[in-house]
């Protein structure tokens, strides 16, 4: 097990408690703007504990899934037990590698997590892979890139160094990851990077 895991291991069970009100309204008003369907297939890497769950499953419907990818166990096991539903399955894995078909999500998402990933490129091209043509992936932080990196160098230990890659390489893994119609907004207190699989 690397540190980075064992790390979000020992968070998981008051991961649940970060999340202020106010946090969970601000997240509701930037999901609005992905424009989900009922019906969707929709993919949460890096899910944790759920904190998207209720949105999303509430948007893709009954006839809509969503699928959550963690590889810290504690975090999927209550992910799990947090959201009971037949539209919401967890998946033990690593976002560089998904045990998920190719070209079978309407979006993919990736809320505070994009940071924490290894290999961020190959996360990308995973995204991609699973997208439908037209499908969408959005990268999520409720923090600039430059609050982000100072945040993580505060916290230290294994996440010390995790930080956003500049706007040139994200524009480069996703023209890689065969993505185009890239959008980055990077100011304070929100980082959203979003692209359409082609
Ligand atoms: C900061 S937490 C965010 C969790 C959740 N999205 C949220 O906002 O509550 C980052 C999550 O990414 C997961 N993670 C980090 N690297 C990962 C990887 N390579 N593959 C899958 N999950 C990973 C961690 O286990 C952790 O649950």
């Amino acid at each position: 097990m690397n540190s980075r895991k064992e790390y979000f291991e020992s968070f998981a069970e008051e991961w649940d408690k970060y999340f202020t009100a106010e946090d969970l309204e601000y997240l509701s008003f930037l999901l609005d703007s992905f424009n989900i369907k009922s019906g969707n297939k929709v993919a949460d890497l890096g899910c944790g504990t759920g904190v998207l769950f209720d949105y999303l499953r509430r948007k893709v419907g009954s006839d809509g899934m969503v699928v959550g990818i963690d590889f810290s166990k504690r975090m999927t096991h209550r992910a799990k037990r947090n959201f009971p539903f037949r539209n919401c399955v967890v998946i033990d894995a690593e976002a560089e590698h998904l045990p998920l078909r190719d070209k079978s999500f309407d979006m993919v998402i990736s809320f505070a997590a994009f940071a924490h990933f290894t290999d961020k490129q190959k996360v990308i091209t995973e995204a991609g892979r699973i997208l439908k043509t037209g499908g969408n992936l959005h990268i999520l932080h409720l923090a600039s890139s430059k609050e982000l990196e100072k945040h993580h160098h505060q916290v230290g230990g294994p996440v010390a160094m995790d930080h956003l890659p500049s706007f040139e390489q994200m524009m480069l893994m996703f023209t890689e990851g065969q993505f185009a119609n890239v959008k980055i907004t990077d100011h304070p207190g929100l980082y959203l990077a979003s692209a359409i699989r082609q």
